[in-house]
């Protein structure tokens, strides 16, 4: 039973949709524990003032009863409470009565950095806010109540999934960059444990855990850089010092060193799931940056739409969500079941056949 994603909505739309399928009857969802990551992608330092309009819950249309997921499509809603303010600006049908409001004026000047200028090429928009509104990173909101759910789905396994920023200077170089009304990225890390081996195939590319990784951590806003384990640093490095020796005890197989980032040959080897993802600065500055006006041909600044000064530590959330969606996708991959039961029972009959255990290590 393959696991599928499809989010649809605009940050400034009515909501962000996502609709979940493949997920096996009987999974005990905790609405508490999805608006938590939803709260948690809102907060962070460095974020801008619309996260305080925006309180984030989900809402659920279907696939769920009382709870527990049917094993029929989840349809997974959070709304835009901004979205008032924009009620002409985005209406999805033709809006009544006279322009008033967010939106109702043109963007003309596309911001660097964002999907503007290529977006507005690409589809021929006279209006850039056609781009800008679906490439916007509001989207993750819906990525990330999915990787809730994908989280519950891998509890039922003892896999757990946490993310987090690298480096503890963050907070001083938001207020620097504030300061100069500046930007600024970062690096996030992702590690999962209690990961069986076996999850991912090298049989084709679309298959291999690493692929599946770096295009999920890709395919996020702002994100310019992946890397599984020790990644670029593995280039400098002899095979004599890069690999990690196998070895056992009375648990089964294990590895001392984990330079793989638990993954070999597109598949997870039992390890910790490590993976980084580096993040770009903001591309939109309260100081902006020189652009062209796509209707008069002049040279003008940048529109400066509200915008953060740092989104590190929501992204730190945000990649959290993608790992636990892609992992609990190899996981439906391999142990299937359209009972919650049967998908428990196929990984417990699987690591009763290997010589593998869980380690908290
Ligand atoms: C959680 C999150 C929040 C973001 N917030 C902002 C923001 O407030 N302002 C901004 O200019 N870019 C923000 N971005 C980044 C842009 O969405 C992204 O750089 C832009 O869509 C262009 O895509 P690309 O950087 O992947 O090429 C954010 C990204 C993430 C992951």
């Amino acid at each position: 039973m393959a696991l599928r994603l499809v989010t649809a909505g605009e940050s400034h739309g009515p909501a962000l949709v996502a609709i979940v399928s493949g997920l096996p009857a009987g999974l005990l969802l905790d609405r508490d524990a999805v608006d938590a990551d939803l709260r948690r992608r809102q907060e962070g330092y460095g974020r801008s003032p619309r996260q305080r309009i925006e309180s984030d819950a989900v809402e659920v249309l279907a696939g769920l009863r009382h709870g527990r997921t049917l094993g029929t499509p989840l349809a997974l809603v959070v709304g835009n409470r901004d979205h008032e303010n924009w009620k002409w600006g985005m209406s999805p049908w033709p809006p009544e009565g006279e322009p008033a409001g967010k939106g109702s004026r043109p963007v003309t000047l596309p911001r660097p950095g964002h999907a503007d200028l290529a977006g507005a090429l690409k589809y021929g928009l006279t209006d850039v806010r056609d781009a800008l509104e679906r490439a916007s990173a509001r989207h993750t909101a819906a990525i990330v109540a999915a990787g809730a759910v994908a989280k519950a789905l891998l509890r039922e396994l003892g896999v757990s999934v946490e993310g987090r920023v690298l480096g503890d200077d963050l907070e001083q170089r938001v207020d620097d960059a504030r300061a100069n009304r500046d930007t600024v990225g970062g690096v996030v890390e992702v590690r999962a444990r209690g990961v069986p081996p076996g999850l991912g195939s090298y049989a084709t590319k679309d298959d291999r855990l690493d692929a599946r990784l770096a295009a999920t951590l890709m395919g996020t806003q702002a994100v310019k850089g992946v890397e599984i384990g020790d990644g670029f640093a593995l280039a400098e490095q002899r095979g004599s010092e890069a690999h990690d020796e196998i070895h056992r005890d009375e648990r089964g197989l294990y590895r001392e060193t984990n330079h793989a980032g638990g993954i070999e040959g597109g598949v997870s080897n039992g390890e910790e799931i490590v993976v980084r993802a580096a993040m770009k600065p903001l591309p939109t500055l309260m100081r902006p940056l020189a652009s062209v006006d796509l209707h008069t041909g002049e040279t003008g600044e940048a529109l400066v739409e509200r915008s953060d000064t740092a989104a590190v530590e929501a992204l730190a959330v945000v990649a959290e969500a993608c790992v636990a969606w892609e992992l609990a996708a190899a996981a439906r991959d391999k142990f299937g079941g359209d009972a919650l039961v049967d998908f428990v029972a196929a990984h417990h009959a699987y690591l009763e056949r290997i010589d593998w255990q869980p380690r908290t290590r």
